[in-house]
């Protein structure tokens, strides 16, 4: 909008003042209105809507820095240009601080209207620019809206399509006649399941990218604990783990490796008789760093079950490696005594991937 167009109100108690202004803006086409108090102008601006506003800093009454206050706090506030005598650069800095677009200081020459003239043109291309910079903002959260809309039903399709499969590889389960093929069947599942449920709670969740692993490790250890159990004999599956969120890829590589290491432990650690317990720590370590550990009190690796002799097809530990691999982590089984335990441990980007926190490995897969 060109100044030509553009609705200005002076405010300034001294009329003289006003009227030479009104006369100078309104030979360049300029809508000029006046009013002799703050208080005066206030009432008008609240009456009806003004492009601009020169505003006067000394006026007995209502001052220039209250009327400014005043004129910032209405529904929309227009554009104040203040004007001060010449040596009170400090109220300048105080007027632009409250919400004024610039200044112009008060010379008691001509020259004052060519200046206030200029001010006033600059001051509309600066709010033709903060209306311009306020619409694309207001696109840009649009169009995040309908991102995250759509991401939401992106994931929620792909949680009920992974749903399907995994209950078709179930029913096909249950028609297999080898008990191997029955097992393999089942195992695959439970990995469908494990991927499945990190698209369930990107779409159920707080965060559309990020998932929490407390809340993600507790839903897998229920139902792992689900299927792995029986009525008499029982596998308790304990999560202890930060209340932290990981970006997406990141919790569904860790989540399909936690599910490898939990099946196995409740497998294979201990008798099919006999009840036990399975742990699952996940501690984050700085922005991006981690600390997995999987850790069971069976009858550990040793002698006839050194897991290089699988009892099924090996396939977990393979893919252990390669998810610690493509995490960047480093990946160490020890087994002495009593149990197993994994440790999983990815340090924060600021710090080389040297050495785990704690505990010496018996079996170093390190990627
Ligand atoms: N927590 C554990 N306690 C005792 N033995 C284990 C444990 N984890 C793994 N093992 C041993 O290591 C072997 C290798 O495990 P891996 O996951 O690679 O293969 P699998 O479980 O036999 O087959 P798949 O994972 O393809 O079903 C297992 O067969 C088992 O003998
Ligand atoms: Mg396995």
């Amino acid at each position: 909008m060109p100044l030509s167009e553009s609705r200005v109100l002076y405010i300034d108690d001294d009329e003289g003042l006003c009227r030479l202004a009104k006369r100078h803006l309104e030979r360049q086409g300029c809508e000029l209105t006046y009013a002799l108090s703050g208080a005066e102008g206030i009432e008008l601006a609240r009456a009806e809507p003004f492009d601009l506003v020169a505003l006067d800093h000394f006026m007995p009454g209502m001052g220039g820095l209250e009327t400014l206050e005043l004129l910032m706090a209405l529904p929309s506030p227009p554009g104040v240009i203040y004007v001060t005598g010449s040596d009170e650069t400090g109220v300048a800095v105080a007027a632009l601080k409250a919400g004024a677009v610039d200044y112009v200081v008060k010379t008691g020459s001509g020259d004052f209207f060519e200046l206030l003239t200029s001010t006033l043109h600059q001051a509309l291309a600066t709010l033709r620019l903060r209306q311009q910079k306020e619409q694309v903002e207001q696109q840009l959260r649009d169009t995040n809206v309908q991102l995250e809309a759509l991401l939401h039903e992106m994931n929620h399709r792909v949680a009920n399509s992974l749903q399907m499969v995994s209950s078709l590889v179930s029913l096909q389960s249950r028609r297999a006649t080898g008990q191997e093929a029955r097992a393999m069947l089942q195992d695959v599942r439970h990995r469908i399941q494990a991927i499945g449920r990190i698209h369930r709670q990107l779409y159920t969740g707080e965060s559309f990218h990020a998932v929490n692993m407390r809340d993600y490790l507790e839903g897998m250890a229920r139902d792992l604990t689900g299927t792995f159990s029986s009525e008499n004999i029982r596998r308790s599956i304990k999560v202890m783990a930060q209340d932290a969120s990981l970006p997406a890829a990141m919790a569904v590589t860790l989540g399909v490796l936690v599910n490898e290491l939990v099946s196995n432990a409740c497998k294979y650690a201990y008798g099919k008789e006999e009840s036990g317990e399975v742990r699952i720590r996940f501690d984050l370590e700085g922005a991006d760093g981690y600390h997995l550990r999987v850790e069971d009190d069976g009858i550990g690796l040793s002698g006839m079950n050194d897991g290089l002799n699988p009892k099924g097809t090996g396939l977990g530990s393979q893919i252990v490696t390669a998810m610690a691999r493509s995490l960047g982590a480093k990946h160490s089984v020890t087994s002495e005594g009593k149990g197993l335990q994994v440790d999983i441990y990815r340090a924060p980007s600021s710090l080389p991937p040297s050495t785990l926190p704690e505990t010496a490995s018996a079996v170093d897969s390190t990627s």
